[in-house]
C-alpha cells in the first residue's frame, strides 16, 4: 500500500486492510501492518477464511489512493487535444461553446420528466445510424468520459456539464450507475454581452430555475449525496450577470452546496472582469461580493491573483484546483502553486479537459512538476518553487480530498477512510508465468528489479498511463477492471 499523506511523505506499507462490504460506504475498518500473510491478517482481524473476499496486490504493483480530479468539463471531452493556437477567450468561442451547445438540448427540461433513470442499464441501445439527437450525443460523450477517467484511476471528479438540464441529469445518472464519486454542475451563463445567443439563459430567473431543477434531480438520485452530489456552477464571472452570481451564492448558502468556477486564468479575462464589474475591487471580490467564496468552493486556475486576493481566498477557506496541462496548452501562465500553499490554501489538481488535453490526473502530476520547475527558472532558479513526485501525488489525493470536502475520508489507507483505490501494476513479474503474451494485467513501465519502491513510484509517475491501472474501486465497489 503506497500513499502520500504529506507533501514530503511517501508512505510505503506492507500488510492487509479490512474493508466493510455491509456499511454501504466501503469504509476501511481495520488495518494490519504486521501480518506476514493472509492467515496472520485474518487472525488479527478475528475472521475466518470464507468470511471475506481477498484481493491481493501483485508482486509488481501496489494499491494507491484513487485520484481526485477537481476540475473537468465532461462535455468538452470530444475536443481533448483540439485547441490549435488559441488562448482562453477565442478558444471558448471557437471550440468550446459550439461543442457544449450540441451536447444536450439547451432549452429547459425538454427530454426528461425529471424522474431519475439509469440510462446505462436501459435495454434500448444507443442508436448507431440515426443522426444523433443532442441528448444521445450527451449519452455517448458522458459514458465515454466516465469510462476514461475511471480507467485512469480517477475515483472522484468534479464535473462541469452544460446548460442543458436533461443532459446534466444524464451525466449524474451515468456517474451514479458506473459508481464514480462525482460532483455534477449544470453550467450557469446568461450575460448577453459575453455569451453567444445560441448558448445562454435569457434571465437570472431562468438560470436559477434551471440550476435548481438539476440540483433537485441529483439529490433525488442520491439523497445522501455521498457518491453523486450537485455543485453550483457559475461558468466564470464574465459569463454571468451580477444578479445571477448573487442568487447562485444564495442558492449555495441556503442549500449548503458545493460551488465551482474559474478564477484569474488569463490576463485578458482578468481585464474583462475589471471592465464588466467596475464597482468591484478585483476578480476575487466579484465572487466574494456574491457570497460565492465558501469553504466548499473550488476555484480553478488561480494564476494571476494579487496577494490581496490570495489572502481573501485564504480567509474564506475556499479551495484551488491547479490545472497545469490546460495552463500550458492555452498559454494562460504559470500558477504559483508554492505561493498558494505557503499562504495556507488547500490546492488540488484538475485536468480541465479540454483546456487540458488529457483526462489523466497522473499526467497532471507530471505537468505540475514540470511547470513548477519552469516557474523556478523564471524566478532566478529558486528551488523552493519545485514540486516533486511525492508532493504532486499528495495534491492529487489528499489535496483533492480536502478540496471536495472529503478531507480525512479519501486519499489514504487509514481506518475510517473510504476504499477509493486504484491497483497499479508495473512490468516486472509476469503474473501468469507465461511468456508475456496476452494481457495478464501487466503495465508498461519497465522495472529491472533493483529499483526501490520510491524509485518505482517515480517511474510510474513519469512513464505510466492507464495500462498500469489494473483495478479501480470506489466505496469498496469494483468499478473498473482492465481486461
Ligand atoms: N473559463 C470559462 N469557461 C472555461 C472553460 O470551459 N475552460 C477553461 N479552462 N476556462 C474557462
Ligand atoms: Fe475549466
Amino acid at each position: 500500500f503506497i500513499s502520500a499523506p504529506g507533501p514530503n511523505d511517501l508512505l510505503i506499507q506492507e500488510g492487509a486492510i479490512l474493508v466493510s462490504s455491509t456499511d454501504g460506504h466501503g469504509t476501511i475498518e481495520k488495518t494490519s501492518w504486521t501480518a506476514q500473510n493472509n492467515k496472520d491478517a485474518l487472525a488479527e482481524f478475528n475472521l475466518l477464511e470464507g468470511d471475506v473476499d481477498v484481493f491481493e496486490a501483485p508482486q509488481n504493483g501496489f494499491f494507491f489512493p484513487g485520484f481526485i480530479d477537481t476540475h473537468i468539463h465532461a462535455p468538452q471531452y470530444p475536443n481533448a487535444g483540439i485547441f490549435g493556437k488559441s488562448t482562453l477567450l477565442d478558444w471558448l468561442t471557437t471550440y468550446t461553446f459550439p461543442l457544449e451547445a450540441s451536447i444536450g438540448d439547451t432549452g429547459p427540461t425538454a427530454e426528461t420528466n425529471g424522474t431519475p433513470t439509469s440510462p446505462t442499464n436501459s435495454d434500448q441501445p444507443f442508436p448507431k445510424k440515426r443522426k444523433l439527437t443532442p441528448l444521445s450525443r450527451a449519452h455517448k460523450v458522458y459514458t465515454k468520459v466516465i469510462d476514461r477517467t475511471l480507467r485512469n484511476g480517477t475515483t472522484t471528479a468534479s464535473y462541469f456539464a452544460t446548460l442543458s438540464v436533461p443532459a446534466t441529469d444524464l451525466l449524474a445518472s451515468i456517474a451514479h450507475t458506473r459508481g464514480q464519486r462525482a460532483y455534477i454542475g449544470r453550467v450557469c451563463m446568461d450575460h448577453p454581452d459575453t455569451c453567444p445567443d445560441f448558448y445562454r439563459n435569457e434571465t437570472p430567473e431562468q438560470t436559477i430555475q434551471h440550476a435548481t431543477e438539476s440540483i433537485e434531480y441529483i439529490q433525488r438520485l442520491d439523497p445522501e449525496g455521498e457518491l453523486v452530489a450537485p455543485i453550483v456552477t457559475p461558468r466564470f464571472a464574465p459569463s454571468c450577470q451580477a444578479e445571477t452570481l448573487a442568487r447562485l451564492g444564495q442558492l449555495a448558502s441556503t442549500r449548503n452546496l458545493r460551488v465551482q468556477t474559474h478564477i484569474s486564468e488569463n490576463v485578458g479575462e482578468v481585464e474583462l472582469v475589471a471592465q464588466l464589474f467596475p464597482q468591484r475591487k478585483n476578480y476575487t471580490d466579484v465572487y466574494d461580493h456574491a457570497g460565492l467564496l465558501t469553504p466548499r468552493t473550488i476555484l480553478a486556475h488561480a494564476i494571476h491573483l494579487s496577494d490581496d486576493e490570495i489572502s481573501t481566498i485564504a480567509q474564506r477557506n475556499s479551495k484551488i484546483s491547479h490545472c497545469p496541462a490546460s495552463n500550458s496548452a492555452l498559454g494562460s501562465g504559470f500558477c504559483p502553486v508554492r505561493k498558494l500553499l505557503d499562504a495556507g490554501l488547500d490546492v488540488s489538481l484538475g485536468t480541465d479537459v479540454s483546456g487540458g488535453y488529457s483526462v489523466s490526473i497522473l499526467d497532471s502530476v507530471r505537468q505540475t512538476c514540470l511547470v513548477s520547475r519552469q516557474l523556478g527558472y523564471v524566478n532566478g532558479g529558486e528551488k523552493r518553487w519545485n514540486i516533486g513526485v511525492t508532493e504532486g501525488l499528495w495534491l492529487a489525493t489528499v489535496g483533492g480530498a480536502r478540496c471536495v470536502g472529503m478531507g480525512g475520508r479519501l486519499g489514504g489507507f487509514e481506518v475510517g477512510m473510504l476504499w477509493d483505490v486504484q491497483e497499479v501494476v508495473l512490468d516486472e513479474v509476469d503474473a501468469d508465468g507465461d511468456d508475456g503474451e496476452g494481457d495478464d494485467g501487466k503495465g508498461q513501465v519497465d522495472i529491472f528489479g533493483w529499483e526501490n519502491w520510491e524509485e518505482r513510484v517515480d517511474k510510474w509517475v513519469w512513464n505510466g498511463d492507464d495500462r498500469n491501472v489494473r483495478r479501480v474501486w470506489v466505496g469498496g465497489r469494483l468499478v473498473h477492471e482492465r481486461r
